[in-house]
């Protein structure tokens, strides 16, 4: 296994290129199920979590091919096969959204329950009871969703009790197939839901809506092959964006839609940096002196990012004063509190709460990744800390950011990759 040592105590200076985002990417793939024709993404991070479901979709039928570059094809002329077996469905939760195209397309599917994972319980009642919804038959037995659809699937209303991204999207990727007209109500607006969303337009599907809280979407009975770019990773983009306001320099970001990050910009200014924003670029400066203390609570998009949370965190560990973190989407999503106290930090959780007494620096120390942002706020300190801070697992780190040690090394962080 690899762990990743940082010498920190570093500023950071310089340039780094932001990859296409995996929560799209990765939703992007399954789309290939719903056509015959060859899907083809541009702007594709290569990661981890892109390499599972490629072998899902490959053991699904689907001929998958790599590169050149930034470049993925996705054939699915045929399914040969409709069962996605425990073992990959278990390493990336995501995959279970191959569920409902299988069922739009080839009328039955035996799936995996993803069960819970580190950050929270994760239920998939909202998928199934849109599936319900649309028609589908499903049984649970011995772990596996069966499902059928032997009559085709039908529009349908739903309305979600409260915001899910993967249930908006694993609604939206059966609907487009089914007879009639879906309406998605209090669905999820995250940038990542448009980006799918204009994905299938471009092949053939109608679906209006998407980024607003209703979405509509009228099926077709076939959708074509496509070309599409897969849209800048917001999360990627904010995570370094921190990383230059937590160990301080000078550092721009490029290949990014900073409309995306709308909720993170005037936080990081609250906080002491410098922000200078362009559509597509971004200049993080944060000189000498502590951050400020800033207050952040997580919410569905257009709010703050849970997935942005620990990593602002390690900012605040620094700050001159007291804030407040509170995470309101995940119930357990502050496994990085415990390691970022081993480097120094004073953190109190309470419930969905943790109060964060800022501390003067941090301290290089052994830490532990334990899941994939809360990874990211640990190299995030162990950029700050002076001494060397060695994370390990760092696997979790691989699903989520491409080339993670050669951007930061491009900033002059003095980062490396080794074997434990
Ligand atoms: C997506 O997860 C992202 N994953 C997560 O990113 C992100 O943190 C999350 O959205 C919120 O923005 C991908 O896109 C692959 P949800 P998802 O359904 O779709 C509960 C990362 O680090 N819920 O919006 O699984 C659920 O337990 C990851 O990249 C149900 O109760 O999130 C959670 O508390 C981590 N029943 C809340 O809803 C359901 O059927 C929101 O989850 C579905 C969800």
């Amino acid at each position: 296994m690899d762990k990743i040592v940082i010498e920190g105590g570093f500023p950071l200076t310089g340039e780094i290129a932001i990859s296409g985002a995996k929560n799209s990417a990765i939703k992007l793939m399954v789309v290939s199920l719903l056509t015959d024709q060859k899907v083809t993404l541009t702007n594709m991070p290569r990661l981890r979590d892109t390499r599972f479901l490629g072998q899902l979709l490959a053991h699904m039928g689907v001929e998958v091919e790599e590169g050149p570059g930034a470049k993925m094809t996705l054939h699915a002329a045929d399914l040969s096969n409709t069962t996605a077996p425990y073992d990959l469905v278990r390493k990336m939760r995501a995959s279970f959204n191959v569920l409902g195209p299988l069922l739009a397309r080839a009328g039955e599917a035996k799936v995996s329950l993803p069960g819970g994972c580190a950050i929270g319980a994760r239920p998939v009642d909202l998928h199934l009871k849109s599936l319900e919804a649309m028609g589908a038959k499903i049984k649970l037995d011995q772990g596996y969703v069966i499902a059928s659809a032997k009559g085709g699937l039908k529009g349908a209303e739903i309305t979600f009790p409260f915001i899910s991204v993967g249930a908006t999207e694993h609604a939206m990727l059966t609907a487009v197939l089914a007879k009639g007209e879906t309406v998605l109500n209090n669905a999820a607006r995250e940038p990542e839901i448009v980006d799918l969303a204009e994905c299938l337009n471009a092949m053939g599907a109608k679906i209006t809506g998407a980024g607003r809280s209703e979405v509509r979407i009228e099926g077709v009975s076939k959708l074509s092959g496509v070309t599409h770019s897969v849209v800048p990773d917001r999360i990627e983009a904010g995570t370094y964006a921190l990383a230059a306001a937590t160990a301080g320099g000078s550092v721009r970001l490029t290949n990014i839609r900073s409309d995306h990050l709308g909720s993170l910009w005037p936080l990081i200014a609250q906080a002491g940096a410098k922000v200078s924003l362009d559509e597509t670029t971004v200049l993080i400066e944060r000189g000498g002196g502590r951050p400020k203390p800033v207050d952040v609570d997580t919410q569905a998009y257009p709010g703050f990012p849970t997935d942005l949370q620990a990593q602002f965190m390690g900012l605040m560990c620094l700050a001159d004063g007291v804030s407040i973190i509170r995470e309101n989407i995940f119930e357990n999503r502050f496994m990085h509190c415990p390691e970022l106290a081993r480097m120094g930090a004073d953190i109190t959780v309470t419930g969905r709460e943790a109060i964060v007494r800022g501390v003067k620096e941090y301290r290089a120390a052994p830490v532990m990744a334990t899941d994939l942002r809360a990874s990211a706020s640990l190299i995030n300190a162990g950029l700050a800390a002076r001494g060397e801070t060695h994370i390990s697992r760092v696997y979790h780190l691989d699903r989520g950011f491409e080339h993670i040690e050669v951007k930061l090394g491009q900033c002059g962080a003095r980062i490396r990759r080794e074997k434990e």
